[in-house]
């Protein structure tokens, strides 16, 4: 399994602006192809995305420098090697650049690469890529329960102008049942939020994630009780059949030691802003609580740990943990989370994301490998991801074709575990 090949260019991502993409060719044919998204709200202590800064192109944000260092900084190094042997193609790439964010070569140049060798690999072992995931970095999953939907719903804060401070509220599939089954609950349910927000003179036009953005909306608190009656009116029970999941992205709203809520006008202490969303834990059937807080508000986010155990709410680290082993062990002996967002360009490898599940896991933590909203390209690594880890939910938007990629492929895995 030698790579004699590997070429990178651009492909334009959901957010209009180019990502990279990469493919790799191994010596006996096999082909690997892989391309990476980036965010809108990304946590400062993400690994790098690297752009041109030639503001004559794409407003400065074309990849052509990461592809630069693909073709002449990479390559070199990897044509020859195994692909088989992802840990040292990582270990590779990862010495190569250096630096803690991965910010000369570019965590998007680094983990294309690392997610084409994985597929060319796989191509070669004749497996589908969760399965060669699972296998190779002995997850240990059986993939007897498949990960459900958490598909943003209304979506606000960097994702969509004049909606909530909030960044995300989503509906999350409890029901068990197939996956083909909570998709369509999912999405059934989301209809019916469309009607419903129509109905209340909001509009339903969509924001990044292909959620309601509804315009003008005038608290925080509001979108629940449309969210509630979306899934009655569409013949489930709330809390039961699909709960609510909410990310805060809190990091995108704290200013000057206060969490400012623009459209309440109001700004929050830390442990201000925890009784908030203790109000709401009380009210509303929400499984999970992403980053309410900033993402170095480390002391307070053992408060609002206790206050989430309190309510059985998972609360999930995001900006917080960013996908690094290094912060989710920080996260782990503060005891600041019991969930864990997965982004694989948060950190820029295959193999540092799965250790960084793996850790989760081995501390009792679920794990949620999740979209980006800035950029999506149609690439359904992160559903494999998923799949192979074993992860609970994979958060991703309900609509836009580079979402729905996610929720296909997820539904290719099922029929092929069923068949
Ligand atoms: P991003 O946000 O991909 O735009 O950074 C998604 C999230 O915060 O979960
Ligand atoms: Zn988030």
């Amino acid at each position: 399994m030698q790579i004699t090949a590997i070429h990178a260019y651009e492909v334009i991502a959901s957010g209009g602006y180019p990502s990279v993409e990469v493919k790799v060719t191994l010596d006996e044919g096999s082909i690997g192809v892989a391309s990476v998204p980036y965010g809108a709200s990304a946590g400062s202590h993400e690994a790098s995305v690297l752009v041109d800064e030639d503001k004559m192109r794409y407003n400065g944000k074309g990849m052509l420098t990461a592809i630069k260092n693909i073709h002449e900084e990479i390559a070199p190094h990897l044509l020859g090697m195994d692909a088989s042997n992802q840990k040292l193609i990582d270990s590779t790439m990862i010495q190569l650049d250096g630096t803690p964010q991965k910010s000369k070569l570019g965590g998007n140049a680094i983990l294309a690469v690392s997610l084409a060798v994985a597929r060319a690999a796989a191509a070669s072992l004749k497996k589908p890529l969760y399965l060669h995931i699972r296998d190779y970095y002995q997850t240990g999953t059986d993939f007897s329960a498949l990960p459900q939907p958490m598909a943003v719903v209304i979506e606000g804060g960097k994702h969509a102008d004049n909606s909530t401070d909030l960044q995300e509220y989503c509906f999350s599939v409890l029901k068990q049942g197939t996956r083909a089954e909570s998709i369509r609950i999912m999405l059934e349910c989301y209809h019916s939020l469309e009607k419903i927000l129509k109905e209340n003179k909001l509009s339903t036009n969509v924001g990044n994630e292909g959620a309601f953005a509804p315009n003008g909306i005038t608290s925080n608190e509001a979108p629940f009780a449309y969210m509630l009656q979306a899934i009655e009116r569409a013949g489930y029970t709330a809390g039961q059949d699909v709960g609510f999941s909410i990310d805060a992205a809190a990091s995108e709203f704290f200013s000057d030691g206060k969490y400012v809520l623009k459209i309440e006008n109001r700004a929050l202490s830390s442990i201000e802003v925890i009784e908030y969303f203790k109000g709401w834990l009380e009210k509303y059937p929400i499984v999970t609580l992403e980053d309410p807080l900033h993402e170095d508000d480390w002391s307070n986010w053992t408060a609002a740990k206790q206050m989430c155990d309190a309510h059985n709410v998972a609360l999930v680290g995001d900006d917080l943990t960013v996908t690094n082993k290094e912060r989710l062990q920080t996260a782990i002996d503060s005891q600041a989370i019991s969930s864990i967002l997965i982004k694989l360009n948060q950190i820029g490898s295959l193999s540092e994301t799965v250790e960084t599940c793996m850790l989760a896991k081995a501390h009792g933590m679920s794990v949620i490998p999740s979209h980006r909203g800035g950029g999506e390209t149609n690439d359904t690594a992160m559903i494999d991801l998923a799949v192979a880890v074993g992860g609970r939910f994979i958060k991703v938007g309900p609509t836009r074709g580079e979402r729905v990629a996610k929720y296909n492929r997820l539904l290719e895995i099922e029929r092929e575990l069923n068949a």
